[in-house]
């Protein structure tokens, strides 16, 4: 029998997963269970580079893990456990560190997304409150100005990326870490975490030339529908631009949701309106959740204005529903015994450990450190 190639792949503990959670990543995770030698981490030292509550911390790593039970994942299975109950994807993150050019890093896509945001939020605030640090900011400006613009065409906000905090930065050298010390070779993820892939496959070749052949070159893994759009229709769906439908919505609050806030073709005015299919969101979620026959009665309706967006809408809120239905009842089933979570992440820390301990073994041996520590 042929060994099964190993397939990592890991989400942030962000609150309750959303659909673009689920078709981007969890949805592919289930369907890989048999395939591939499965690893599925909650990665909860991701989730500090931005401000947030200490209390709820444990709850939200609780909350993700429900999540990945709920949507079909089996412990039999794959390994569930969280980032910080395996050290070792800190050692070798700050160990990648020295393999990655700072450049390649500041070009991220992400990273500058992340930067902008984090910047505006830090000018505004300093702005509002004196802004002592003013010859440190600029001295970093400065320091940083090298042409971080790629294809992407966002540029690093030089003017405030002196108070940024560097785990943002460094945030995909310890994604790398994450994927690479359990040699994974195949990572499901949406399309907004492919440029992270090729970062760490870029980490692994460095790795192997400058020290020696540990980590193989793995491959980003895309579903079907690797970027779902927001309720906003303008962006992708996330959490954090509050454009999402949650996995633990009831039937009537997702209705509520999707009818209410699902933004629908312009065009269409009044009733008499017809619209174009094709430029509206909510014929795209057509398109992700509903049958040929219900695409077709919504595109029909669309162009020749026999249905209205509000039933359009409803249409498509009642498949999300039967969808989620499932998903429903299994997190309703383990909510029954809270204690068997936290006993699937025990388990799953200690199988991810041994795999992580002895690569990270590798690993030190090939920097010419003892494998071992004394
Ligand atoms: P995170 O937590 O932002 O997202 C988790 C997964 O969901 C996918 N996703 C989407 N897919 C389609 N449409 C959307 N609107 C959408 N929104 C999110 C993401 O692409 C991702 O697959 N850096 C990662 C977490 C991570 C990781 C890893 C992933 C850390 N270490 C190792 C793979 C391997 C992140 O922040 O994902």
């Amino acid at each position: 029998m042929t060994k099964k190639k190993r397939l990592l792949s890991g989400m942030q503990p962000s609150g309750a997963l959303h659909l673009g959670n689920y078709l981007g990543a969890l949805k592919q995770w289930v369907e890989r269970m048999d395939i591939y030698d499965c690893y599925y981490c909650v990665v909860d030292y991701h989730a500090i580079t931005i401000p947030y509550d200490t209390e709820q911390m444990k709850t939200r790593i609780f909350d993700a893990t429900v999540d990945y039970l709920a949507g079909g994942l089996d412990p039999e299975k794959c390994v569930i456990f969280v980032q910080s109950d395996v050290p070792e994807h800190m050692e070798l993150a700050w160990i990648f560190n020295a393999v990655t050019p700072l450049g390649q890093l500041m070009r991220m896509t992400q990273f500058k997304q992340k930067a902008q945001h984090a910047a505006a939020k830090v000018l505004g605030d300093s702005n509002a409150s004196g802004n002592e640090d003013d010859d440190v900011q600029s001295d970093l400006s400065d320091a940083f100005d090298t042409d971080t613009t790629g294809d992407d065409g966002l540029k690093v906000p030089l003017s405030g990326i002196g108070k940024i905090n560097s785990g943002l930065l460094n945030y995909p050298v310890l994604q790398a870490a994450d994927i690479l010390i359990y040699k994974a070779e195949v990572v499901p993820v949406g399309e907004d975490q492919v440029q992270h892939i090729e970062l760490t496959r870029d980490i692994a070749r460095r790795f192997n030339n400058r020290f020696n052949d540990v980590f193989p070159l793995c491959e980003a893994m895309l579903s079907e529908a690797p970027r779902v759009m927001g309720l906003d229709g303008v962006n992708k769906m996330s959490k954090s631009l509050g454009n999402h439908i949650p996995l633990n919505l009831g039937r009537k609050q997702l209705t509520k949701l999707v009818t209410k806030q699902a933004v629908s073709d312009s065009r269409r005015v009044t009733l008499e309106d017809p619209g174009v299919p094709e430029e509206c969101n909510v014929y795209a979620y057509h398109k992700l959740f509903s049958t040929e026959e219900e695409q077709q009665w919504a595109h029909d309706g669309c162009t020749q204005a026999s249905i209205g967006c509000f039933h359009c809408k409803k249409a498509v809120a009642k498949n999300i529903n039967d969808l989620l239905d499932p998903i429903r009842e299994r997190r309703e089933e383990i909510l029954k015994s809270p204690d068997t979570v936290n006993d699937i992440l025990a388990e799953g820390a200690k199988k991810a450990r041994a795999v992580a301990q002895e690569t990270l073994e590798q690993t030190r041996e090939a920097l010419g450190f003892l494998g071992k520590p004394r």
